[in-house]
């Protein structure tokens, strides 16, 4: 049902914590299920994401996703950290049962938080 990379993701998570005085940060929920995930961020003079970390309290996809999305935007510019969708998340990981997919939306949807966070900072 999940493949070996979800499975590693949930089982060894990378860049769990929280980052003291982030740049920024998000934090987010699934209203269906009640997840919730939150992100911090730190920003490099080159606009490139310098620092990530998420704490999820969540299903296993969830926590896979989260994982997987702070390897993915580490040392990205945040354009295109804020470009990863759902479903790149879902691929990179070798994707995601049907049912379990709407669980990649947290991930992204946290990260993007965090990113208008630091924004909204100027
Ligand atoms: S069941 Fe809630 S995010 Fe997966």
């Amino acid at each position: 049902m999940y493949s070996d990379k979800v499975l590693d993701h949930f089982a060894n998570p990378r860049n769990v914590g929280v980052i003291e005085d982030a740049d920024g940060m998000g934090e987010v929920g699934n209203p269906t299920c009640g997840d919730l995930m939150k992100i911090t961020i730190n920003v490099a003079d080159d606009k490139t994401i310098s620092d990530i970390k998420f704490q999820t309290l969540g299903c296993g996809a969830a926590i896979a996703t989260s994982s997987v999305v702070t390897e993915m935007a580490m040392g990205l510019e945040l354009d295109d950290a804020l470009a990863i969708t759902k479903q790149q998340i879902a691929d990179e990981l070798g994707g995601l049962p049907p049912e379990k997919l709407h669980c990649s939306v947290l991930a992204a949807d946290g990260l993007a938080d965090a990113i208008k966070d630091y924004r909204s900072k100027g």
